[in-house]
């Protein structure tokens, strides 16, 4: 039996492609100070040839790489992705094939930009139950393929990119590193961000979403504080979906997180990202050691259906 699982490694992928408030204002009635100030990004990567299995591989090869452990020692691939144009084989099933992990437990999840909570507590329930012992865990998005490009009110929020994490189950005994989820959903409000039908363009209501995120969510961010017992006082960073600054900086308002506490505004350099930014945002956090080994950090993800996952993780 195991007592949990943790986070050992992560890792991110962008496309290399950068385009600026600038070019976009180059096709569409915009301009670079609205957006910064509006919503907070600065730049996005945009994929060429590559798709979201591309993304995916490349992200999870990553973490994969700084875990210690090998392709054989994975039984369970899942992937959160709300865009993936490729439905069969799954996504999952093509990053295990790139990766070499022979027979995994292999599933693609979509809950939109909560997506990456979602799909790692699914992970954590599996290890809990002893179905899976090392899973990956992906978020990855190819958002320019379902962003219709004339359309200002969306063309500006969405990027590409992917981050992944392995998870493994702890010893019994031991402190598990990632802590209960809470998730949930409000099916009432799911007209207010669609992809949907046979060129399934984002369409939002952005104003709805915004006013959902501000009044809604903080609720739910503190009681995954409290399942994992630590308050949100206690929290090294915040890693929340990367939608817009001005949504962060009010969650963050109302979850009295002081001046120490790393917030990821990853969104500056990479737009919304969907099931990606969560991943994507943290991967960097790690990378650039802006947070300590075992230190507690919330991540919240949030977005279409209307849908919200979150829970307080240590980090690797
Ligand atoms: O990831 C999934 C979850 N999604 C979210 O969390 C998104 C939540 N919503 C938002 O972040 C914001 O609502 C947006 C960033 C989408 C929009 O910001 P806003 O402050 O709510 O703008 P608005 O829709 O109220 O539009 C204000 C004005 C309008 O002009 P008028 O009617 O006041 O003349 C828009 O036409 O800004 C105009 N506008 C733009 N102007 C320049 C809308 N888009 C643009 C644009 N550039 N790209």
């Amino acid at each position: 039996m195991t007592a949990g699982s943790r986070i050992v490694a992560m890792g991110h992928y962008q496309p290399s492609r950068v385009v600026t408030n600038d070019d976009l204002a180059s096709t569409i009635d915009t301009n670079d100070a609205w957006i910064k100030d509006r919503v907070g990004i600065a730049e996005r990567r945009i994929a060429d040839a590559e798709t979201v299995a591309d993304m995916a591989t490349f992200a999870a090869e990553k973490a994969l790489a700084g875990s210690g452990l090998t392709a054989a020692d994975i039984d369970l691939v899942t992937v959160a992705t709300c865009s993936s144009i490729d439905r069969c084989p799954n996504v999952a099933t093509r990053v295990a094939a790139r990766l070499g992990i022979a027979a995994p437990a292999a599933f693609d999840l979509n809950t939109a930009c909560s997506g990456f909570s979602y799909a790692m507590g699914t992970a954590d329930h599996a290890i809990r139950a002893g179905a899976s012992r090392n899973a990956l865990v992906i978020g990855a998005e190819k958002l320019s393929d379902v962003t219709d490009w004339t359309d200002r009110t969306t063309a500006v929020l969405f990027g590409d990119g992917a981050g992944a994490a392995v998870l493994t189950a702890v010893p019994d005994g031991e402190q598990p590193g990632i802590g209960p989820v809470l998730w949930g959903s409000a099916p009432d409000k799911g007209d207010v961000l669609k992809i949907e039908g046979w060129q399934p363009y984002i369409k939002q209501e952005g104003q709805a979403v915004f006013r959902w995120a501000t009044t809604a969510l903080a609720p739910f961010a503190i009681e995954a504080c409290r399942r994992a017992g630590v308050e949100p006082s206690e929290l090294a960073a915040f890693v929340p979906h990367q939608a817009n600054t001005r949504i962060i900086d009010g969650i963050v308002k109302r979850l009295g997180l002081g001046p120490d506490v790393v917030v990821a505004k990853d969104l500056v350099e990479s737009g919304n990202t969907s099931a990606a930014s969560v991943p994507l945002a943290l991967s960097k956090l790690i990378e650039r050691r802006e947070v300590p080994s075992g230190a507690p950090v919330l991540l919240f993800g949030f977005g279409g259906g209307l849908t919200y996952a979150g829970q307080v993780v240590r980090c690797p």
